[in-house]
């Protein structure tokens, strides 16, 4: 039996580079993925190469939509055993003393607002079956600081003390709240970043001590096994897969 067999799961951003290796790591363990993105045509793409997968368009910036399209889910399947936070932007470069009130805000809305608001529509399904996982993609810099990254510092580190908070309050209703913080995956977000010239890539994988980046499976099939009963006392805690980047000084 797979670890999330007959499970209905939502990933926000589920279209993105790590997003859409998630949405498969679910699927690979049983689970019917109803990939959440504001990229309609990409999440109606990858849904249509992932066994039972269905595309929702949703923006998580927006409180209403976000009611909307949980109830959605909640029509089309029933119920929503597996919430994966994972909607997130790069809006970085700009160091704080440049930073407009936009890119803030920006920032802040997809990720840290966006978990509210996702995490709050989702939980309120949990809590009437008295069952539930939530994995909120937090990143390394949720807690080792990182020029020119002020709001998706911040939005990241709000997102773990946010996970502690909703695993205090949930526990005792049955539902299981985790963090992931990544450090440097190869996915668009990061291309993206090294062709602006902020990083260079070498210099990255000389200071991982496993020499490499992450793959966005990897992710994913962590994602898959928080999710599950393998780890059913891993509860409020904030995993990092990072190749120990963040365990050296120099990381
Ligand atoms: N790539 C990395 O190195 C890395 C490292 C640590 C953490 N992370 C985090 O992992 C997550 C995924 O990153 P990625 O590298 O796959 O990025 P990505 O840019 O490839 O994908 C992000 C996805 O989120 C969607 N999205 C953005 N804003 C949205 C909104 N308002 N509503 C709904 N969907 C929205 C995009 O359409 C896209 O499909 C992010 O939260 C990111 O901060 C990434």
């Amino acid at each position: 039996m797979a670890w999330l067999d007959g499970r209905i799961a939502v990933v926000t951003g589920g279209a993105g580079g790590i997003g859409s290796s998630i949405c498969e790591e679910l699927a690979r363990e049983g689970a019917t993925v109803a990939v959440w993105d504001m990229d309609a045509a990409k999440a109606a793409e990858l849904s249509a190469q992932i066994p039972r997968a269905q595309a929702y368009e949703v923006d998580v910036t927006d409180s209403a939509a976000v009611d909307r399209v949980a109830a959605r889910v909640v029509a089309d399947h029933g119920r929503i055993d597996t919430l994966i936070n994972n909607a997130g932007i790069s809006r970085v470069g700009d160091h704080t003393h440049e930073l407009s009130d936009e890119i803030w805000e920006q920032s802040i809305g997809v990720m840290q607002t966006g978990v509210f608001y996702c995490s709050r529509a989702v939980g309120r399904v949990m809590i009437d079956q008295g069952s539930g996982t939530v994995v909120n993609i937090s990143s390394i810099r949720g807690y080792s600081a990182n020029p020119g990254r002020l709001a998706y510092c911040a939005a990241k580190a709000a997102v773990i003390i946010m996970t502690e908070v909703m695993a205090g309050e949930w526990g005792p209703l049955g539902i299981r709240v985790n963090a992931v913080a990544p450090g440097v995956v190869a996915t668009g977000m990061w291309k993206e970043e090294v062709a602006r010239g902020l990083y260079r890539e070498q210099d990255y994988i000389d200071r991982i001590p496993s020499r490499r980046l992450a793959e966005p499976s990897e992710i994913g099939r962590l994602c898959a096994f928080l999710s599950s009963e393998e780890c059913a006392y891993i509860n409020g805690a904030c995993i990092t897969i990072d190749g120990a980047l963040t365990r050296i000084p120099s990381g």
